[in-house]
């Protein structure tokens, strides 16, 4: 955070979210918490000089299927080679992990789904380049890739997506465009769903008319939920690059909501993650709260056995009552 005044969504972009389903928060993570990111994001990938260079050895695997029918034609439609730049936190980089659990993008959790108790449920960055593959998508919402069960219109057990911008999004950046809900509405949920929404052509202009370019700089935050329409749209400036982490926000309790099981992580590089995390990030990512139930002497000392350098004064101190004056 560098000491800087934390940025919080303001009541007018709530409102927006409530409304239309989706809000662009601009500079919502400070330019300097994105810049210290950026060595341990392009250790993932080249940058967009590297790239357009060619011979970087991470690029073959971008061209290598670009003729591929899957991948070939103009048309808009999803392609493999669309998503062949995400990788799946978490990363070997500890500041760029912490993006993901930045205290402002848990901020903005918090306030569109209502609750303290939320928790991050997919977190994955991704690169585009220019010419890669025709990246322009069909309207859709993620609907049956997010969610086993509809949203309530009351909000409650609500989940959001959000694209945390790592690099500026202009048009030729290919910026995701975006409809209000209040268009979509009259339409059953099924037929919005991935991979193309399936109402008539004449709906499709409709949309591509008041549709909203999500453009803004570094550390912008797009939000939106499994029950928003959108599409991706083809990267035109030349020697382009785009960076973004996909990141995706649930109530606690929600379990039909889901992607990544952080569980499962423990496969890699994961110690170092939890070892740098605060009491409130680890919460996002499931860990029970100092006082919780789970935690006994028993508990705890497996916690200090795994996770040798956390510190785990906060847990031990509301464990023992001497030393907290909670019970
Ligand atoms: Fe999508």
């Amino acid at each position: 955070m560098n000491g800087e005044f934390m940025r919080v969504l303001s009541a007018p972009e709530v409102e927006h979210f409530e409304r239309h389903g989706w809000v662009l928060a601009e500079g919502l993570v400070p330019d300097t918490d994105i810049a210290a990111a950026l060595p341990g994001l392009f250790q993932l990938y080249p940058t967009p000089e590297q790239f357009h260079a060619g011979g970087d050895a991470r690029e073959a695997g971008y061209r290598a299927r670009a003729e591929a029918p899957e991948n070939a034609g103009d048309d808009p439609r999803f392609r493999p080679l669309q998503f062949v730049g995400l990788k799946e936190f978490p990363h070997p980089d500890q500041t760029l992990n912490a993006l993901a659990l930045h205290p402002a993008i848990i901020a903005a959790a918090e306030a569109v789904l209502h609750t303290r108790d939320v928790r991050l449920y997919q977190a994955e960055t991704f690169a585009k380049y220019t010419g890669v593959t025709q990246y322009d998508q069909p309207f859709h919402a993620d609907y049956t890739n997010h969610v086993m069960l509809p949203p309530r219109t009351d909000g409650r057990w609500r989940q959001a997506q959000m694209f945390l911008y790592l690099s500026d999004v202009t048009l030729p950046h290919g910026a995701t465009r975006i409809v209000s809900r209040e268009k979509t509405r009259d339409i059953p949920l099924m037929a919005l769903s991935f991979p193309k929404a399936r109402v008539a052509e004449e709906r499709h202009r409709e949309w591509e008319a008041s549709a909203t370019s999500a453009v803004g700089p570094r550390g912008s935050l797009l939000i939106y939920g499994a029950d928003v329409v959108h599409r991706g749209t083809e990267m035109t400036l030349p020697g382009g690059g785009r960076f973004f982490f996909n990141l995706a926000y649930r109530t606690a309790g929600a379990d039909w909501v889901g992607a990544n099981p952080w569980p499962r992580k423990g496969m890699v590089d994961w110690t170092p993650l939890v070892e740098s995390l605060s009491v409130r990030q680890l919460e996002a990512l499931g860990f029970p709260p100092p006082g919780h139930d789970y935690w006994d002497a028993a508990t705890l000392q497996g916690a200090a056995d795994r996770y040798p350098r956390l510190d785990l004064s906060p847990w031990r101190e509301a464990l023992d009552p001497s030393r907290s004056g909670r019970l």
